[in-house]
């Protein structure tokens, strides 16, 4: 049997920083507000003209250091995100040309903030038959270019970054199981009704933006999440308590902390970046990772639950024996 192991991981945040107390100037909202109901307190904004194919380019080339690979190893390409370059070619044949390598599949998944569960699984599951040696594993958002910084309910939550994943096979695990699922029902509640999208009036101006029912949203990430550890842990026949580190989606501390609790987790076993970072959608748990495994909590043979919940909705995990 073979197993895809995560062998390197990296990441990258613009190098502009929005506090909340920036946003204090920009719109009606107060840092104590953003604090108490989402845990922000600061995000990073990409530059003008910085791309996701810069900043994945940035968190791929600290992967593909920490594994100790040459470019020319990996032979599949995934990135995972839902502000991609152009409308194709795929951010990630983008990468492919910007890393010098030929041939290998490439291209982008959407899955809105599950986009890098999602990315694992499928490289997961091309590892374990055979189909890809070496994958790279990106979730890369700027989020800025579509959030209305005159919506108080929706500019304060996001932020801008990217993450990377090497992925090779080896014969002991491992990503020990992924689960991937969506209920397009639930599509209106948290959407970007216009932009590269080809079902909408792309004239129809001011749509082009993040529009959320957020205590919807909120009440269904709770559930949802809740119900995601336990089918993950009960097909693995894991224990709660065996799970050393919960990195999930970084979209707002309050749901964080509901999940921990359910899982029995402290929280701190808990990952949490996103007072530093906000919301980066498919991004977040890549960055999440990678920051704890270069701050040294996160250690080899350590078992790790990922976890996210996302636009459409969907929502998805990863259980990983790091
Ligand atoms: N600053 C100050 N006041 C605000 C702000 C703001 N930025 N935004 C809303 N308010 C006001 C509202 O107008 C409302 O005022 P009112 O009581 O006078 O009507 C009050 O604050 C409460 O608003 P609620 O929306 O009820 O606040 P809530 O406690 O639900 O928090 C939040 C809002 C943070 C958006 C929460 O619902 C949430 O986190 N939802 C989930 C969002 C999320 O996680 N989205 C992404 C998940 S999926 C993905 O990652 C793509």
């Amino acid at each position: 049997m073979t197993y895809a192991r995560i062998t390197g991981t990296g990441s990258y945040l613009p190098e502009k920083v929005l506090t909340n107390h920036d946003l204090e100037k920009m719109m009606d909202t107060s840092d104590a507000w953003i604090r108490e109901r989402t845990g922000i307190c600061r995000r990073h904004i990409a530059a003008d003209g910085e791309t996701c194919s810069d900043m994945s380019m940035a968190a791929a080339s600290a992967a593909i250091e920490m594994a100790g690979i040459e470019p020319t190893d990996i032979d599949l390409i995934i990135v995972a995100t839902v502000t991609p370059d152009q409308v194709f070619p795929s951010t990630a044949c983008i990468i492919q040309r910007r890393l010098g390598i030929h041939g290998c599949p490439a291209f982008d998944i959407q899955a809105a903030c599950s986009g890098f569960v999602y990315a694992l699984d499928l490289a997961n599951r091309l590892i374990a038959t055979g189909g890809a040696k070496t994958a790279l594993v990106i979730g890369s958002e700027i989020l800025s270019r579509i959030t209305d910084w005159q919506d108080r309910a929706t500019a304060v939550l996001f932020g801008d970054g990217a993450g990377a994943a090497i992925l090779q096979p080896g014969d002991k695990p491992g990503i020990l199981a992924t689960h991937m699922h969506s209920d397009g029902q639930y599509a209106d509640l948290l959407q970007v009704p216009q932009g590269i999208g080809s079902g909408y009036d792309a004239l129809r101006a001011g749509e082009a933006f993040i529009q959320m029912n957020g205590n919807a949203v909120f009440r269904r990430a709770v559930a949802t999440l809740d119900s995601i550890a336990r089918e993950t842990l009960a097909d693995n026949g894991i224990g709660k308590h065996e799970i050393d580190w919960l990195v999930p989606h970084q979209a707002n501390l309050r749901i964080i902390a509901a999940a921990a609790k359910k899982l029995d987790l402290p929280m701190e076993r808990v990952v949490v970046t996103v007072d530093e970072q906000a919301n980066t959608s498919s991004a977040s748990i890549p960055l999440a990772l990678d920051t704890a495994v270069r701050d040294g909590r996160i250690q080899r043979g350590q078992l790790l639950l990922f976890e996210a919940f996302g636009a459409g909705f969907t929502w998805g995990s990863a259980l990983v024996r790091f």
